[in-house]
């Protein structure tokens, strides 16, 4: 390997999982409580559950962004928490609210991620090039993000995630702005990451993208939750049967309040990875990658909420 690549991460072979041990994240109530999963190497994984249920949280833990207040997340024997809320240079996010820059260029958006590791311009814009090619965006390179839709910003954001090679890769709902072809598109690329030896989690809402991946854990309020078989119909995806102490000790309750039924705004200093409204002031920032450090607009976000009280009713677990 050289220097640049073991640097970069591009083209790493790692059989390494990542582990999540005994995590939880508590600000004034606990956002994430007894999570203890293995996201492995050359697996797609889904994480699903309602909106609120802690997807971009445990993410945001997993990629070393927050430090949980319990608990570990390890890649190859090292802690993901640095202490600074930077994040190892093996990690590369699809941010749900996708953390382009604006006035940059779809071209420059990508190939910032890969000068952020110390490739050169050339071959970064090259590199970047080639990883628009995978999303069939070639012909936007020149194009002001600004400018895009939001399904083409989207795109470009998963781009800029996978451009670095990266080991460990998160993408936070990369399809809820895409129509089936793309989808497909998207997952067929996370696939290839993970056949190079990545591990691969994917957050969604979207029933047709669990199916596709190999794994699928379900949180709810927090904690995970077994596996419910309704929205588990054909795919590839292996159900996780949890140990019972896993499970949460009550029957699930009605689906939290939508967003746009929250009279709350995001939290103006700490927006961090989250797109939502929220409940609470936020005690400790939720940081982002150096690369990404602006962040688009919270109303220009998905639109895929629409269907989202059928798809969290599908993922609920039902009562025992
Ligand atoms: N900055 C924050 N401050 C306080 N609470 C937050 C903050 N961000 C998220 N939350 C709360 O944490 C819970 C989980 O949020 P999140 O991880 O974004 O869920 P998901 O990604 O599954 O929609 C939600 O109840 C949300 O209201
Ligand atoms: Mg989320």
């Amino acid at each position: 390997m050289t220097t640049e690549t073991a640097r970069t991460g591009a083209h790493a072979r790692v059989a390494t999982s990542l582990q999540l041990s005994g995590i939880s994240y508590v600000l004034s109530r606990a956002l994430l409580d007894g999570i203890d999963l293995e996201l492995r190497a050359g697996e797609l994984t889904a994480v699903s559950g309602p909106s609120g249920s802690g997807k971009t949280t445990l993410l945001s833990i997993a990629g070393g962004l927050v430090e949980p207040t319990t608990g570990t997340a390890t890649f190859g024997d090292r802690p993901m928490w640095q202490g600074t809320g930077d994040p190892r240079p093996e990690v590369a996010f699809v941010l749900q609210v996708y953390g382009l820059v604006p006035i940059l260029s779809a071209r420059e958006n990508v190939s910032v991620a890969l000068r952020a590791r110390g490739v050169g311009p050339r071959e970064a814009d090259e590199r970047a090039e080639a990883a628009l090619a995978r999303f069939h965006i070639s012909d936007l390179g020149d194009r002001q993000v600004e400018e895009l839709s939001g399904g083409q910003m989207q795109r470009v954001a998963c781009a800029r995630g996978l451009v670095v090679g990266a080991g460990v890769l998160l993408a936070d709902e990369p399809t809820s702005e895409l129509d089936e072809g793309n989808r497909m598109l998207v997952l067929t690329e996370l696939r290839a990451e993970a056949e190079r030896g990545a591990v691969v989690v994917v957050a969604t809402h979207d029933p047709a993208v669990v199916d596709l991946c190999d794994t699928h854990y379900v949180l709810d309020e927090g904690r995970l939750v077994d596996h419910v078989e309704e929205v588990h119909l054909t795919g590839r995806s292996r159900p996780v049967q949890l140990p019972r102490h896993a499970a949460p000790a009550e029957p699930a309750v009605p689906a939290e309040p939508e967003p746009e039924v929250l009279p709350e705004p995001p939290h103006p200093e700490h927006p961090g990875l989250h797109d939502e409204p929220h409940h609470e002031p936020l005690h400790e920032p939720l940081h982002e990658p150096l690369h990404e450090s602006q962040h688009r607009a919270a109303d220009e976000g998905p639109d895929d909420t629409d269907d989202t009280d059928d798809v969290n009713a599908a993922f609920r677990r039902p009562g025992p």
